[in-house]
């Protein structure tokens, strides 16, 4: 049976470690994995530059084809049905690769696709970005089991992904999230469900504090534009800053998935700082993303 990777909760704990460790192979050039005759679409209904590029990158260092297709420049802007694209993309495709809107239309592709389905970012979920900055983590922290994570701003896919994150790995995950503006709650109860240590608060200091890792992300995600106005007042003591991350554990990192706005999530100050490990975060995309390659149609050999 062919898997996908829509949500961390796809793959098991020991599943997600083994695709961490081979990241960190692919990384040192320890393991190499061929897709060689194999062609990955990848359709993107969002604006991408990180995940477009590291998967395409990606998928060209390990042999594989790549291929890019937006809504707007195939059928599927002209509404040809979800269910159609799906079965037509597996007869030349080998995997799938997709950033879409409503989490739905990934499900659905993947529902009807006979090929594995990555999901690059939905509203609902990121979950390579965040098994990637689990892989950043662990390469500073070792590992993350007892350790704190804090969450600043919008309980968005980021959010959401990073509870799974908590229920998968067993850290604890601190949100600090206005009112209004919390994580999915089915997200939040099927964490709780399996015992994770998530908590969502309202103030920032809280969260931080005893944290290892602050993370924060942008107040008006891809979609949310008009939204922007009514955002920047609610978030209004949200940003990170250096007097919130000096309330973060000493040896506390600054994550950011990125793009980033400076002067509304985060300040210049910290986004520039010792303490940010933003372009690893970014860079690290890559292999992580080769190991899920690998996991999902890959054929891997030590170098
Ligand atoms: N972090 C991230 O997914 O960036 P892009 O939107 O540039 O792909
Ligand atoms: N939450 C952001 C993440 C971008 C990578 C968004 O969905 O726009």
């Amino acid at each position: 049976m062919k898997r996908d990777f829509l949500s961390l909760r796809d793959f098991s704990r020991d599943e997600l470690s083994q695709v961490l460790e081979q990241a960190q192979a692919f990384k040192q050039g320890r393991l190499k994995s061929s897709l060689e005759g194999k062609a990955v679409v990848m359709v993107f209904e969002k604006a991408s530059t990180r995940t477009r590029i590291s998967f395409e990158v990606g998928i060209d260092r390990l042999g594989g084809h790549p291929i890019v297709l937006t809504p707007g420049t195939s059928q599927m802007g002209r509404g040809e049905p979800l269910k159609d694209t799906a079965r037509i993309l597996s007869r030349y495709a080998e995997m799938i690769v997709m950033r879409t809107y409503a989490h739905a239309t990934i499900e659905e592709i993947a529902q009807w696709a006979d090929v594995p389905v990555i999901n690059a970012l939905t509203d609902l979920l990121h979950p390579c970005q965040v098994l990637s900055d689990c892989f950043t983590l662990s390469e500073i922290f070792g590992e993350l089991t007892d350790k704190k994570i804090a969450w600043i701003g919008d309980g968005n896919n980021m959010a959401n992904s990073w509870i799974n994150a908590a229920a998968l790995f067993g850290f604890e995950l601190s949100l600090a999230c206005p009112a209004g503006y919390e994580p999915d709650k089915a997200i939040l109860n099927a964490a709780f469900i399996d015992g994770a240590k998530v908590t969502v608060v309202r103030d920032p200091a809280e969260a931080v504090a005893g944290a290892i890792a602050v993370n924060t992300d942008v107040w008006a995600s891809m979609g949310q534009e008009e939204e922007s106005g009514i955002r920047a007042q609610a978030f209004q003591g949200y940003q990170v800053d250096a007097r919130l991350m000096g309330q973060a554990a000493p040896e506390a990192v600054f994550m950011h998935c990125l793009p980033a706005h400076r002067g509304e999530e985060v300040s210049e100050e910290v986004l520039e700082s010792a303490q940010s490990v933003v372009w690893d975060q970014a860079e690290n995309r890559l292999y992580v993303q080769e190991a899920i390659m690998d996991f999902l149609i890959g054929h891997h050999h030590e170098r």
